[in-house]
């Protein structure tokens, strides 16, 4: 308990089954948590499930520049500073050859999962406490490449780039910046992806992926949740630049 005592932390795409798992444990160690989300819907949803009285959500679209200045103005004013940066909004767009790929696809998922990455980065980080934390959700997508997944795969591996860049520019004001990659998880956006991909029969989708993992089951996104947190609390303080696998076996 108390590994965040006192820290404030933003969580975008906070309403998002990553998101929310690490609002929680985030809250339970004591840390003062801002959901970002640009659904309010789901915003308001997400906060009755987490229902605590330290938590408050923003809606943000993470690809808007203002909207990125507006989440900090938020975080400041409710709490004064902010110490923790958890870069986790992502789409995932459509499964389609690169030949096929709908260009306003391509876009809107360059849009949210790289440049939301890019200006998260930009106006978050500056206003950050030092000894700070930043972390980037990636994928096992962002160090693989998966057929029909062009978009997607591209925004992944690219925001390792930023992440690097971003470690050596930060640490001479001790924040460390790291990514995450989960291997797929049984939530809302694995489940998009198996109706995009076989809209009459999903299930066998989700076994098909289930055997690529040596573990044999999905990633939970709790199990995410821990490695944010592992990232966010003082046991990894000597830890920056890193790339974090969470995927039961799936890239071995
Ligand atoms: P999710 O779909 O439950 O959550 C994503 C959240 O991002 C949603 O609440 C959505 O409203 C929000 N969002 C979308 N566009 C936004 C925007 N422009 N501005 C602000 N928020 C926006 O999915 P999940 O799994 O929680 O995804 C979190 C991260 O994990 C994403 O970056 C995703 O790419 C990554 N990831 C997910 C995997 C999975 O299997 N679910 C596997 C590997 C990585």
């Amino acid at each position: 308990m108390g590994r965040l005592k006192d820290k404030v932390a933003i969580i975008t795409g906070g309403a998002g089954g990553i998101g929310i798992a690490t609002a929680k444990l985030f809250l339970d160690q004591g840390a003062m948590v801002v959901i970002a989300d640009i659904s309010k819907e789901a915003l308001e949803k997400a906060s009755l499930e987490i229902n605590h009285e330290n938590l408050s959500y923003c809606v943000v679209d993470v690809s808007k520049p203002k909207d990125n200045e507006k989440m900090v103005a938020h975080t400041l004013d409710v709490h004064n500073r902010i110490d923790i940066f958890f870069a986790n909004a992502g789409i995932e767009g459509t499964s389609k050859p690169i030949a096929e790929y709908p260009d306003d696809i391509f876009d809107s998922v360059i849009d949210v999962n790289l440049k939301g990455v890019w200006y998260g980065c930009k106006y978050v980080i500056p206003k950050m406490k030092a000894g700070g934390s930043v972390m980037i959700t990636s994928s096992v997508a962002g160090l693989k490449g998966f057929a029909g997944l062009g978009a997607y795969v591209s925004t992944k591996h690219a925001i390792i780039g930023i992440m690097r860049v971003a470690a050596l520019e930060f640490a001479s004001n001790k924040i460390r910046v790291n990514t995450i990659h989960p291997g797929p998880v049984n939530n809302d956006m694995m489940r998009r992806i198996e109706k995009d991909i076989s809209p009459e029969n999903p299930g066998e989708v989700l076994k098909g992926f289930e055997t690529t993992i040596p573990f044999g089951r999905y990633v939970d996104s709790n199990e995410i949740a821990q490695m944010a947190l592992f990232l966010a609390s003082e046991d990894s303080k000597m830890i920056t630049g890193c790339m974090h696998i969470v995927d039961g076996g799936m890239l071995t």
